[in-house]
């Protein structure tokens, strides 16, 4: 589903020229559950980005369904980032002024989907979460774990390909991580492919595949 090669991303600020992505090249399998492991710093952020159309490489190709993200413009882009790819990130990124279920309905409506069914399809993703009697509730009125199950229904409302999850459980206390890692498995046992990327060893047991990250390479063993 997706196939990245070779990948280089160089970050270039005034005089300093920072290499974030060295040469990676993996593919993820429609279904699978992979995670990418790497200490903070190796890279794990910009591939992701760029896997999900957010950044772009300096190097290097990501096709996604035989599609090549390098050859999309901005709004092909934007597109293929609301219909097909669903973002979680470490800090939720809800928007506090909307309550859940109009966090969770944004999405739709950015894909033109009219009012009453967006209600329904987010009332539904918010049943996924387990959060259909908060629907009401604003972000500052739920706790870290609540935020995160409310960001995740926003990433699956358009019932995207993928769910790309940049370090999800990183702000949560044991019991939440946990927690939010079963509801991954069981969206993953429903059928959505998720790729993952974290610093933390012991959430490898949830993957059905380990990728692992080494100064912006895929370290070796893991290669194919
Ligand atoms: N926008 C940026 N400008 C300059 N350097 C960056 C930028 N984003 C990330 N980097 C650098 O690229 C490297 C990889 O960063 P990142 O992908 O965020 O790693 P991780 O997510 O694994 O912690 C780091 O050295 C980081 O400082
Ligand atoms: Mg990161």
């Amino acid at each position: 589903m997706i196939e990245a090669h070779n990948l280089k991303k160089v970050y270039r600020s005034r005089n300093v020229e920072t290499t974030a992505l060295r040469n990676i090249s993996l593919k993820i399998r429609r279904g699978e559950f992979v995670m990418i492991l790497g200490r903070s710093g190796c890279g794990k952020s910009t591939l992701l980005n760029i896997l999900g159309g957010i950044d772009s490489p300096t190097e290097g190709s990501c096709r996604f369904l035989g599609r090549e993200l390098g050859k999309m413009n901005r709004r092909q882009l934007a597109l293929f980032r609301n219909k097909k790819v669903g973002f979680v990130f470490q800090a939720y990124h809800l928007i506090d002024e909307l309550d859940a279920i109009r966090n969770v309905e944004l999405p739709l409506g950015y894909a033109g989907i009219r009012h009453s069914l967006r209600r329904e399809k987010a009332e539904e993703a918010l049943q996924m979460v387990g959060l259909e009697e908060r629907m009401h509730f604003y972000p500052t009125q739920l706790s870290g774990g609540q935020q995160q199950r409310v960001a995740i229904a926003r990433a699956i409302v358009n019932n995207p390909d993928v769910i790309l999850a940049d370090e999800p459980t990183g702000n949560l206390d044991e019991e939440n991580c946990s927690s939010i890692m079963e509801l991954l498995t069981q969206l993953n046992e429903n059928g959505s492919t998720i790729v993952m990327v974290t610093h933390d060893n012991s959430l490898t047991q949830y993957a059905s595949r380990v990728i692992h990250i080494r100064d912006g390479e895929v370290a070796e063993g893991d290669l194919r």
